[in-house]
């Protein structure tokens, strides 16, 4: 089941700790009096958050009740974006883009490895409950394409071999690096600069 459609089995209760009231309380006041209906996007993250990464829907209604907000409201914030999750994910969420830049630079490559690697399909997750993986839109490092983003990293500029030797590590409680996986440094041409480069002579 897609880690987007709202599962079955939901907690009766959620509420924020003692130490996210704290932060409720600083997100709200970033936003005008009478408008804090607009902190509702960092406070399902932050619901999200604390409840291992996916959001009951006790947590939407915590979060309207907080606001304010009609739940209803609340749900139609949380099924639109893929950024919030409505059934549990493993430990490791594993987002493969396949938008079109993506695409273009074989991020079927990317969704092949990972096929292969954890043994399951978009919106599956392994029966160990370490990954789970989805497919996702652009999430804007289209400059590093192809791309995934696995909790709240990026790993860039992936091949097959690059992208399964980063869930090798996972999968062995290591911490890969994120970023570029080929030899570019952040998002600046492979090799070196080919443009403004100093001519000989000039200071
Ligand atoms: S298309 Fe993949 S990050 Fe933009």
């Amino acid at each position: 089941m897609s880690t987007h459609t709202m599962t079955d089995s939901q907690p009766a209760q959620f509420a924020f700790s003692p130490e996210n009231k704290k932060r409720v309380k600083e997100l709200i006041a970033k936003y005008p009096n009478g408008k804090q209906a607009s902190a509702v996007m960092p406070l399902l993250d932050l619901a999200q958050r604390q409840n291992n990464g996916w959001l009951p829907r006790a947590a939407m209604d915590h979060v309207a009740g907080v606001l304010g907000m009609p739940p209803i409201r609340v749900y139609e914030v949380a099924t639109f974006y893929t950024m919030y999750n409505l059934a549990p994910i493993g430990e490791h969420h594993v987002q493969v883009c396949t938008n079109l830049p993506c695409w273009l630079r074989d991020s079927d490559a990317v969704v092949g490895a990972c096929k292969k690697k954890l043994g399951i399909g978009f919106g599956e997750t392994t029966d160990d409950g370490k990954f789970t993986l989805s497919e996702v839109e652009c999430l804007g490092a289209c400059v590093n394409a192809p791309m995934m983003m696995i909790n709240d990293d990026f790993y860039e500029d992936l091949n097959a071999d690059t992208t399964e030797a980063i869930l090798d590590e996972l999968s062995k409680g290591g911490t890969p690096k994120p970023g570029p996986q080929n030899s570019r440094k952040g998002c600046e041409p492979e090799g070196g600069p080919t443009t403004l480069k100093a001519k000989k002579g000039s200071k």
